[in-house]
């Protein structure tokens, strides 16, 4: 049992010679040093021996009836099964060997009779051994291929994750700048319907027992407060209240102090004197505490106003951001609405300290393109000029035609790129964020996007300014 393992360990071996006495010989000097030999005496049969289980290695007599070893060796190099066993040629001393038909029909060696021992061995081993070495290649080689193959599929899919992971933080963003102005909503409804409940039933007589004066009085108050354009710093108002309060004690009106206040909310900051009768009425302070609750449901209102503007406005740029051409095909395009769109949706980390400076050429021509492609893009670029920038700094962005090209430049004034990082930047995988922060597939993105376009991407880079100049073609006939 052992020794069977280790013959087929050392090589199956098949000897073809029409000379019985050869074939002994030569099957007992491998046998002797274990390989495990097939000995067959005819072309036909060393074939079909051949085709039948493929040994390690051949030798073959050249001279043989009916079919020679040249012959022999020509079909089993023809055949898909047998072409890759070595196949060493045997000639006698004597027989005219034509080296170069034997080298050119596949033939990796000769040896000659009468034999020498030392010498079969040898040749055989060294034409295993280099055998083993081939296979071993090939199957390292295949295995190679297919952890490429893998790799490949694996960078599709990161790529294909990464686009997810963009998005991921724009809709964290986007939340967040939807809630904001919901927040506002809900806080504004919140008063109005407080103010509701608590005077809906007073209300009416309070107007009833107004007198025209007064009404009068209490309208020109609405007034103020709606023409407040400026709101106040809480020192200004502080300011403003202690003025106000010493006028109101040289006038001799009671609750100095509660009125201040009040008529500062309102927006009253000076012409006090048009409304002294007002505050010399003993009903004085209760028809300015309604003229100032009539004030913060004007001043609600105008907050819902300005919050449904804002939601509306990120709905748009968000339905605008996924406008998906299911054509797939390219449309014509503005490319500053395109960045708008990507700005808006970053309005919230861009308002922590981002000065933006818009520079598009007016009537900028449309752009054939694959606008959610080229969103990624400006999503990408500037996502990264806000992450060099901290979210503190400027950001530029120039955009213009030129020569049928329209060309968009997006400058930051972060730290810059070093010089040695520089070629590297659009490598898949290149990043110099900390991780989680970034995967280093943005910028492999954008190029992609870009090529596909057939369109070039730039990199000008020194500390405190960082320009990507992307230029598209326009590929409109105008
Ligand atoms: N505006 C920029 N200022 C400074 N460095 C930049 C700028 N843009 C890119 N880089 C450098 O290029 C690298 C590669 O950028 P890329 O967008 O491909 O990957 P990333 O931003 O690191 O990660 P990901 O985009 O996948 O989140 C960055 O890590 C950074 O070092
Ligand atoms: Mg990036």
């Amino acid at each position: 049992m052992n020794n069977d393992l280790n013959t087929a360990a050392r090589g199956n071996i098949l000897v073809v010679d029409d000379t019985p006495a050869n074939l002994r010989l030569l099957a007992g000097i491998l046998n002797g040093k274990g390989y495990k030999v097939r000995p067959v005496p005819s072309g036909e049969l060393a074939l079909s021996a051949a085709r039948g289980m493929p040994p390690d290695l051949i030798l073959l007599d050249i001279m043989m009836p009916e079919m020679d070893g040249y012959e022999v060796c020509k079909q089993i190099k023809a055949d898909e099964r047998t072409r890759d066993i070595p196949v060493i040629f045997i000639s006698a001393i004597d027989d005219v060997l034509d080296k170069v038909k034997a080298f050119n029909i596949g033939g990796v060696d000769y040896i000659t009779k009468p034999f020498q021992m030392e010498e079969v061995l040898a040749r055989v081993e060294t034409h295993l051994a280099m055998c083993n070495l081939q296979n071993s290649l090939r199957q390292k080689n295949e295995q190679l291929t297919a952890a490429l193959e893998q790799l490949q599929e694996t960078q599709n899919q990161l790529v294909q994750s990464e686009k997810m992971a963009a998005l991921g933080q724009l809709i964290a963003g986007i939340a967040h700048e939807i809630n904001t102005p919901l927040g506002a909503i809900r806080s504004s409804i919140g008063n109005i319907t407080n103010f509701l409940e608590t005077n809906i039933e007073t209300l009416p007589s309070f107007f009833k027992e107004l007198s025209v004066e007064r009404e009068s009085d209490f309208l020109n108050l609405m007034q103020k407060s709606s023409q407040q354009i400026t709101s106040l710093t809480t020192r200004e108002k502080r300011e403003f209240k202690k003025s106000m309060k010493q006028q109101l004690e040289q006038e001799g009106i009671a609750n100095a102090d509660s009125m201040a206040s009040i008529l500062i909310n309102i927006g009253l900051m000076e012409s006090l004197q048009q409304f002294l009768p007002l505050l010399q009425d003993p009903d004085s302070e209760k028809i300015i505490k309604t003229a100032y609750e009539f004030a913060s449901i004007q001043k609600s209102a105008r907050t819902i106003a300005t919050a449904t503007e804002r939601a509306a406005k990120v709905v748009f740029a968000l339905k605008n951001y996924a406008r998906y051409d299911a054509t797939g095909e390219k449309v014509p395009v503005n490319i500053a609405e395109g960045i708008e769109t990507v700005l808006t949706l970053y309005h919230n980390q861009l308002k922590q300290g981002v000065e933006v400076i818009r520079n598009y050429q007016p009537q900028l021509p449309a752009v054939l393109c694959y606008p959610d492609e080229l969103n990624q893009v400006w999503t990408n670029l500037i996502h990264n000029a806000l992450q060099a920038m901290e979210n503190q700094g400027t950001l530029r962005i120039d955009a213009k035609e030129q020569d049928k090209w329209v060309m968009v430049s997006i400058t930051d004034s972060g730290q810059g790129i070093p010089p040695e990082v520089l070629p590297k930047i659009f490598e898949p995988f290149f990043t110099t964020k900390p991780q989680g922060e970034g995967s280093g597939l943005g910028l492999d993105i954008v190029k992609k996007i870009i090529e596909k376009h057939q369109g070039t991407i730039d990199v000008e880079s020194m500390p405190a300014k960082t320009t990507f100049t992307v230029s598209l073609p326009m590929n409109i006939v105008q």
